[in-house]
């Protein structure tokens, strides 16, 4: 694998995206399939988190966003709740070493508030830990719903205003993008969602607004490396526009 991260390296140089946010669907189905339970699907796609995060490091992609857990993910069978629950702790616990030795900083994006207290203190720690850290900026979406990040940034951006540090009129589109949970991370290019649906699922939304789609049929336990390093392919042929027309002399 190594040597096809390396190939894809040099094959995609410069047409790599800097920012990859990824919609892991299909632990349930994956798990279904196999006559297991559904949490043995969440924990089989735990497992898959360290090949993906290898790759990125790897080849350079500067930030890669996971969504684990959405805002509408309470209303899950409460099993189901604890048993997603209790794989972050021990990602959060157990894997936090090795992703530090690998220079990877780690954030988290959605309101940690509403959180288990064990569950809170242990991705704080990771965040706390790996806070100096150069290498890839691994966002985990926890609590996290698009629509409920832009409440925090508003509420933000009006205390601030009340607060007299700043005038309604100076609020421009940067300012927004910059009161979000992803404040200061470089521009999404890439979505991608595994387990077969179109949808974006209330991830992401304003930070998608010119990022690339890719919707994968595989189940995210088997999203293997070789279909990421497929994935990044895909979207290195893609033509970005962002609004403008295309280059000269292309159909
Ligand atoms: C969607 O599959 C997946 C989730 C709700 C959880 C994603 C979580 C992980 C991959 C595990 C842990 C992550 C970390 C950061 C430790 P689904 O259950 O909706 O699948 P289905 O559509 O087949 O039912």
């Amino acid at each position: 694998m190594q040597s096809d991260v390396e190939k894809v390296n040099r094959e995609l140089g410069g047409r790599l995206p800097k920012h990859v946010g990824i919609i892991m669907d299909g632990n349930g189905r994956w798990a279904t399939r196999r006559g297991l339970p559904r949490a043995l699907g969440h924990r089989a796609g735990t497992e898959r988190l360290r090949g993906i995060i290898r790759v990125s490091s790897d080849l350079g992609i500067q930030a890669l966003s996971l969504y684990a857990f959405s805002t509408e993910n309470w209303k899950r069978p409460k099993n189901e709740v604890d048993a997603l629950f209790g794989l972050f702790m021990e990602y959060f616990t157990n894997e936090v070493e090795a992703l530090h030795a690998n220079r990877v900083r780690i954030r988290m994006l959605g309101d940690m508030e509403a959180l288990p207290g064990n569950v809170r203190a242990a991705v704080r720690a990771a965040e706390k830990k790996t806070a100096k850290n150069d290498g890839l900026r691994l966002n985990v979406a926890l609590n996290y719903g698009a629509r409920a990040e832009a409440v925090r940034a508003v509420r933000a951006i009006a205390q601030e205003a009340v607060m007299g540090a700043l005038i309604p009129e100076s609020i421009d589109e940067a300012a927004l993008m910059a009161h979000l949970d992803t404040g200061g991370l470089p521009e999404l290019d890439l979505l991608i969602r595994t387990g077969g649906e179109q949808r974006l699922s209330n991830f992401l939304l304003l930070q998608a607004a010119y990022a690339e789609l890719v919707f994968v049929d595989a189940l995210w336990p088997d999203f293997s490396d070789a279909l990421y390093l497929s994935t990044l392919r895909d979207y290195a042929q893609r033509n970005r526009r962002f609004g403008g027309l295309k280059p000269d002399g292309e159909e």
